[in-house]
């Protein structure tokens, strides 16, 4: 199994030897700027306002927050997305893409230009919210948005017998996940995902990798995975604490693990049938 990161921009990825990807998740950067803590407690020293601004104060969540070109990243897609299969020949590829929700209209219009015509918005639903301050004065955003986007025919689905509904539990991850960057996406989430939309073997690219959650969440499922990620700081600490940790023999383990599920999953579907 390939599970490769790259120091580099997503731009540059002719320079590296990829597969083509059966899914391409990416949680791409929110272009918030310096108002990215903007109600978040984090705002002030110790999450208190009588403290005083923190660092975090008027800061953007990474350094290319603000000027990411879309077009170019629907570029990406369009060259490292496998081609639609022929009718009958197994499922299509597709993409994910976490964005802020004021930002679908604009993801929606880039995907299609790229010929990613059809999409479905997903809702993950959160039980906390970061939003603490004037809490008592207004409602407060607990969930997180993301789009299924495809050229024309509907992607591999792999729903085991079971509706799949457009909203999700935004589950956390626990100690054994380390926490590496402040959009970090929950392994657990990505693997579900993951799990709906490949198979084991198939590629998945995460072109804007941050922590390097999808390439681990790909990885112990036995998908081969590739990503980007420009920031020295994330690269390095993704390398180190996120993907060095997966172990040989729980890949192993995984591998077994992947045998055992897909019994059960031939038994559901044979009871479905
Ligand atoms: C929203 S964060 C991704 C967080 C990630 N999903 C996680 O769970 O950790 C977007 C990341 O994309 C990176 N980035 C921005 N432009 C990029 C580019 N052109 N090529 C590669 N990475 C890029 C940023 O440095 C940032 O870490």
């Amino acid at each position: 199994m390939k599970c490769e990161l790259y120091h580099d921009s997503f731009q540059n990825w002719k320079s590296y030897p990829i597969q083509k990807a059966q899914l391409i998740i990416a949680d791409i950067p929110y272009n918030l700027g310096d108002s990215a803590y903007g109600s978040n407690p984090m705002w002030y020293i110790g999450g208190d306002n009588r403290n005083g601004e923190s660092d975090k104060a008027k800061s953007s969540f990474f350094n290319s927050d603000g000027y990411f070109r879309i077009s170019e990243y629907f570029m990406f897609c369009s060259r490292l997305m496998k081609p639609e299969p022929k009718q009958g020949k197994g499922g299509a590829p597709c993409m994910i893409v976490f964005c802020a929700y004021q930002q679908q209209n604009d993801v929606i219009h880039w995907a299609a230009d790229a010929g990613f015509g059809k999409y479905i918005p997903l809702v993950f639903v959160k039980n906390y919210s970061p939003q603490v301050l004037k809490a008592n004065m207004k409602i407060v955003g607990a969930t997180e948005h993301a789009l299924v986007l495809y050229r024309d025919r509907l992607p591999k689905f792999n729903n085991y017998g079971k509706m799949i509904f457009n909203w999700m539990p935004w589950e956390r991850d626990g100690p054994n996940i380390p926490k590496i960057h402040p959009t970090q996406k929950p392994v657990k989430l990505l693997k579900r995902l993951i799990d709906i939309f490949t198979d084991p073997g198939d590629v998945v690219i995460d072109p804007c990798a941050g922590s390097g959650s999808t390439l681990r969440a790909a990885a112990e499922m036995r998908r081969h995975a590739y990503g980007f990620e420009i920031d020295r700081n994330f690269y390095k600490a993704a390398k180190e604490e996120m993907l060095d940790s997966i172990q040989m023999d729980q890949m192993n383990i995984l591998d077994l693990q992947t045998a055992a599920q897909r019994q059960t999953h031939q038994q559901m579907r044979m009871e479905v049938n």
